[in-house]
This record gives C-alpha cells, structure tokens and sequence, in this order.
C-alpha cells in the first residue's frame, strides 16, 4: 500500500513576485520532494496558493494607488506562472481570496471559537484617524526609547536590535498618513495559547521520535516555547480579509496567520472539487496515516511548528505535521535578500532572461540550497555550475554516448557477441555497482530532506559514467574492436536511462528530453525502478540535443555588474542605519568596538589642533620619531609612533591633533608630553586633522 502524503509549500504574499530566496527556501525542495514522492509511487497530493489577505496587502495597494483586489490579482497571476514555469508541480495553485477559503476559515474560526479556543480583550492601539485604520505594528515609526533612533519600527529598532512595540515608541507617526496616529480601544479575539503550552511542548518532543526534525527547527522551536506562549491577538481591525463570523464584529478580519494555513485546507477541499470527488480532502486531513509535511523558510517556524499545530489540535479531527523542513535563507552575493529594498533576483526575471534554462536555475539552487545554514547566490557561481557540472558532465556524457551511436551504429542499439560483452561488463563492475544502488542512496537521502545530497548522488552516476567511458575509449575500439565498443555504448544508453529517471525530480525538464532521446516508454521507466531495464537491441534512438549550452563571461557580466550596482546601493542605504545584527564584509575586518564609556569620560580629554614645526629620528629606536609641536600658545616635545609610516623630513608642517593632556611619559629617555592622533586600519597610518583653517590650539570635542 502506497503512503499517502499530504505536502505544501508556503502560501507566498501576493503582494509581490517570487525571488530566487523563496524558491531555493520552499518551492524547490517541496518540488523535489514531491516528485520523488510520486516517482515512489505514493500517494501524495501537493498543494499552495496565494496568501492574499492582511494589512501588507491593503498597504500595496496604497503605495501603488489601486484596490487590494487589483494587487493580489495582478500578483496572483506573476506567483502562478512563476511558479509553473518553473516546473513546480502543484496539483494545486489555490488563493486566499477565493469565497471557499473564506468559508472554510470561518467555518474553522467558529469551531475553535466553540470550543473555548479564545479569549475577547479590549486594548488601546494606535489608530490613523485619515486612514480611518488601526496600524499594524509595522505601519508606525517613532524614536526607539532605549537608544534614541528616530526611525524605529513599530514591532523593532533596527539601530539597536531591540523588540518594541509601538505604544513605547517616542512621537509616533503613522507610516500611511504621516500623522500622528491617536489611541483607540478595540476588541479583539485572542488565542490563549498558554493553555496548549504544555501540549505543544510534548508533541513536539513525541515528533522526534517518530521523525527527527531538523536541528535549527527544533532549536527555534524551544526557544519560543522558552519564553512562554503569552495570548495572541487572532483578529484584525481592517476591511480587507475573512470576516470574523460572529456578531458585533463588524469591521474585523481574520489575522491573515490565522488563515493563511488553513489556506492549505481550503486548497485541498479545491482540489478534490476539481476531481470530482469533493469529499476526499477529509482522507488527506483527517485520517491519521496521512503525512503532513510543510516546507517553508525559517521565518514561518513558528507559525506552522507551534501555532497551526495548536489550531489544528483545539479544532481536533486533524492530523498534525510530521515533518517542517525549515529552510534557512539564500543570501545574494553574501548580502540578505531585501524585496523592499529592492535587492533579489526575481524569477520571472531570470525565466525572461534565460530561456529554456530552468533547469541551470534549479541545479544551482539545489546544490546550494540552505538547507542547514545560509548559503548564497551569486551569478558567477551559477555560470560555474552550469558550464562545469551541467555541461561537462551531464551533458558532455549524454552527448558522446549518443554521437557515437548516431555515427557509427546508425541510431541503434547494435548486436553484441557475449564475449566482448563480458569483458565489458567487467570494466563497468564499479558503474553498475552505482547504478543499482543509486535508488535507496537518493531515498536515503530525500527521507531526511538532505536535497543537496540526494542531487550529487546522482550526478555521480553520471560521473562515473564518464570515467568508463575515459578507461575504455569506445571511440578508439570502434576501429579496433567495434563489438567492445558497441557493448560500451549499450551499457552508456542504460546507464543513460536510470539517469533520465532519478534526475527528474530535480531536473524535469532535462529528464523529459533524455527520455525522449532514449524513446523511453512508461514500462521502460518501470523497468529502471525495479532496476531491470534493459536497451534491446534494435532500439531506435532520436537524435542527439544538447542538454546544455556553455555560459560565456559576457553572458554573465551584465548580471554580474547588475547586482553589484544594487548592493552598492543597498550597503550605502545600510550605513546610514548601523544595523547591529548584520555582518557585512568590513564590519567583520573592522576591531571590535571598546565597551562604551560615558559622556563626562570622554569630555576628560583635551584635544588641539597643532602644527609639527620639527621632527627627527630617534636613536636606535626605529620606529619613534621625536617632533616638536606647535599649539599656538606654547610648544611641546612629542615622541610619536610613526617612524615606519614617515620620515621626518616629510611631516615638516603637517596639522595634526594632539591630545594635549595625556600626563608626561619618557619614551628612550625622552619626555613626550602628549599624543598625535593617527588613523589606521592595520596597514595604512594616516593624520587625523580638521578640514579648513583652523588656529593651533583650537579645542575638539
Ligand atoms: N505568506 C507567508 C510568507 O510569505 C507564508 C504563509 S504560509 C501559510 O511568509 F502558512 F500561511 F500558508
Ligand atoms: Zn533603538
């Protein structure tokens, strides 16, 4: 009996396209995993949609001055075709908008409202009196309490790090109207969820034992359970979104992550309408064999390890996820993504500017997916991929074995005497070794999500094709022993075969031609899965394609130059708000900061302006110089550093600052009354001076 499996990949916002951070998060490895799935011959249904509810919309919606509806459709529609283009093999596509994920929702709200699942708390919350709305925690910006920053965020400062909320921020100001925003009371309905504290806790730790989860989903799993689940608001005031189903809540919406994974129930309830068989969604969510697997990036852990788990459990009648292979997130040419920032490379995008090529995009993102940790894009990296992994050894292999064919056996597979084929045979002992094993290696791998793994098992098979090919030349044996040769080439079309059939989950689009190459017929894919195929002689081959085609350095460039331009601008956007948590290249070159010190410490020092009016070698002390210095009002003898950096004949009337009431040292018996200030980075050592004319003397604080 089949398994049967019910697998989603995150609703993504249609308040936007797909970048190359979601796909290598979510849509791939859930593609991957599917297809494997299918090619098991389990039973699973794959199932997204549109999140297209909540305030992010309505604010899109402002910014590009239309309707909610306009916004979602528009993005409705580039998310789909992204999505399809690039072979992620939904049996669904479903959106949150549709009336039957509002009935579902509502229907799932009451339930758990029935249930005691709620709590109804009045509270003051910011509310835009020109806007007529009540702002989401984003949607304020004010001066952070704790250091002062005066564009903090609502929900966060992004100066210091710290969580706010906005009723803390200093003069808040609506982001909508630029107004400052009053204080309203408004009801709400809030999920207690500290009554399934305990619950959740222990389910998740029984979830280990039946499946580990990944070491980074579990830990940020106790992590929040650590702090302690505290109520959380499940309504919204806002007039986009699944009404909440009860009297006197006119104007309330559902939290959009309130119904945003039930979004995955109404996409299966649709999907099976589709079907006609409208009742066999229950199958998929309600009887406990099925598995549930969510794929998702790791800024949705919470929601589908703690808080959907919690909803489906209240509800009761549901199965809850197996497994949330989490993944961490795709950095771009070592920068974080930022949509709003405008740094990504889109998908649709890269599907206008690469044509036929989804697979090349596919490959680099699988192989290096951030399956555990962060891992980056860059465009040179997917020029690599392709031009050293793609072409020379996939496509290089299916294109000898097939050319030779085409040249010297006319397109078919020739009749072999069994000697030279034995002999053959041998010399392919390693080979077939892989091939045979190369169904349970990939399983063994897929089963525990490790996708990076499960796609260089099989390009090893095509690697070590190559090498039998390199030991035994058929291309030299056609003159000297074309029966050897042909055996050769019957074992390549084999071997050929498995590859069409285990690459498919990764690379579709590839195994869809290499079948057609091949003429392989579905019982032909059966045979490989039972690890029985054969090519029989006479098997006709269609011509040779080439798989893949060489990227040259002027391909590249532009994308490369592209995105350098962007992060250029995104790391001058960066410096202006220090942002603690980011780990930009100079930040990790630069020293660490001292610990800080107070103002009255720093308004000890006394630091002048001053001119060196003299300066000479120190005896047998090759790196100090002795200077005389000029503050205006007296002179001074300095015994500066910098002999390594300047000779003295250079530094004859050079500005400098002084800090002029360091207490007297003797340097090589010298008495140094005072200290030059120098800039360095480890390597250069340069003045530090004011700009402009300016008497000696002077004082700087
Ligand atoms: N829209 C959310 C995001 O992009 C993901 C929603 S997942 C689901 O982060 F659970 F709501 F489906
Ligand atoms: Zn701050």
């Amino acid at each position: 009996m089949p398994q049967r499996y019910l697998v989603t990949a995150a609703l993504p916002y249609a308040n936007g396209p797909f970048h190359i951070g979601h796909i290598a998060g979510a849509y791939i490895p859930a593609d991957i995993y599917v297809r494997w799935l299918r090619l098991c011959g389990e039973d699973v249904v794959f199932v997204c949609g549109s999140d297209e509810n909540g305030a992010a919309i309505t604010i899109q919606a402002k910014r590009e001055n239309t309707s909610p509806k306009a916004i979602v459709d528009k993005y409705h529609e580039q998310l789909k075709t992204g999505a399809e283009q690039l072979g992620i093999s939904f049996d669904i596509y479903h959106r949150t908008s549709d009336p039957l994920h509002h009935q579902t929702a509502q229907e799932f709200f009451k339930v758990l409202y029935n249930n005691g699942a709620f709590i109804e708390k009045e509270s003051e919350q910011l509310y835009d009196e020109k806007f007529q709305q009540f702002l989401a925690d984003r949607y304020v910006k004010g001066t952070c309490p704790n250091c002062g920053y005066e564009a903090a965020y609502g929900d966060q400062c992004e100066k210091c790090g710290s969580t706010l909320s906005p009723n803390d921020l200093i003069n808040p100001v609506s982001t909508l109207s630029n107004e400052t925003p009053i204080l309203r009371t408004t009801k709400h309905w809030y999920l207690r969820l500290g009554n399934y504290e305990q619950w959740v806790g222990q389910w998740i730790e029984d979830q280990q034992t039946v499946e580990r989860w990944k070491a980074h989903v579990y830990g940020s799993c106790q992590s929040w359970l650590k702090q302690g689940l505290d109520d959380r608001a499940m309504t919204r005031d806002l007039d986009w979104g699944v009404p909440v189903p009860l009297p006197n809540a006119e104007g309330k919406v559902l939290y959009v992550w309130l119904d945003a994974p039930i979004g995955y129930i109404s996409a299966t309830k649709a999907l099976f309408e589709e079907r006609g068989t409208p009742d066999l969604w229950r199958k998929y969510w309600q009887d406990q064999d099925t598995k549930l697997v969510h794929f998702i990036g790791k800024d949705n852990i919470v929601f589908h390890c703690i808080i959907f788990p919690i909803m489906l459990h209240a509800h009761g009648n549901y199965v809850l996820p197996t497994n949330v292979p989490a993944n961490q997130f795709l950095n771009l040419d070592g920068e974080k993504l930022s949509t709003s920032r405008n740094y990504a490379v889109w998908l649709l995008d890269y599907l206008r500017d690469f044509p036929e090529q989804q697979d090349v995009l596919r490959y680099t993102l699988t192989s290096n997916m951030p399956e555990k940790k962060d891992s980056d894009f860059s465009w040179e990296d997917l020029q690599t991929k392709n031009n050293s992994e793609l072409v020379s050894i996939l496509g290089n292999l299916v294109n000898r074995i097939m050319v030779l064919l085409h040249k010297n056996f006319g397109g078919t597979i020739p009749e072999v005497f069994p000697e030279p084929r034995t002999i053959i045979e041998e010399a392919a002992f390693e080979l077939r070794q892989y091939q045979r094993n190369l169904h349970y290696n990939v399983d063994q791998f897929l089963q525990q999500y490790e996708f990076r793994a499960g796609l260089q098992e099989v390009m090893n098979l095509a690697r070590a094709a190559n090498k039998f090919l390199t030991d035994t030349e058929p291309w030299k044996l056609i003159k000297t022993n074309p029966d050897q040769a042909g055996a050769v080439l019957t074992i390549g079309v084999e071997v050929m075969a498995y590859l069409a059939v285990y690459i498919e989950p990764f690379l579709p689009f590839t195994a869809e031609k290499m079948r057609k190459m091949l003429h392989l017929s579905d019982d032909d894919v059966a045979a490989v899965k039972t690890n029985k195929f054969v090519a029989e002689v006479g098997r006709e081959l269609a011509p040779a394609e080439l798989l893949f085609h060489k990227i040259e350095d002027s391909t590249i460039a532009p994308f490369v130059a592209d995105l350098r331009h962007k992060r250029a601008i995104l790391q001058t956007a960066q410096q202006t708000v220090t942002d603690n948590t980011s780990n930009s290249e100079t930040s990790i070159n630069a020293a660490p900061l001292k610990e800080a010190i107070s103002y009255d410490d720093f308004a000890k020092l006394d630091i002048r302006t001053a001119t060196i009016i003299a300066a000479e070698r120190v005896p047998k002390a090759d790196k100090l110089l002795q200077l005389t210095v000029d503050l205006g009002f007296e002179q001074r003898t300095v015994v500066s550093g910098i002999a390594a950096h300047y000779a003295p004949e250079q530094i004859i009337g050079q500005k400098v600052l002084l800090l002029a009431n360091l207490a007297p040292r003797k340097l090589r018996g010298i008495e140094s009354n005072g200290m030059i200030l120098m800039a360095g980075d480890g390597e250069q050592l340069l003045f530090v001076a004011s700009q402009g004319d300016i008497a000696d003397g002077s004082t700087v604080s």
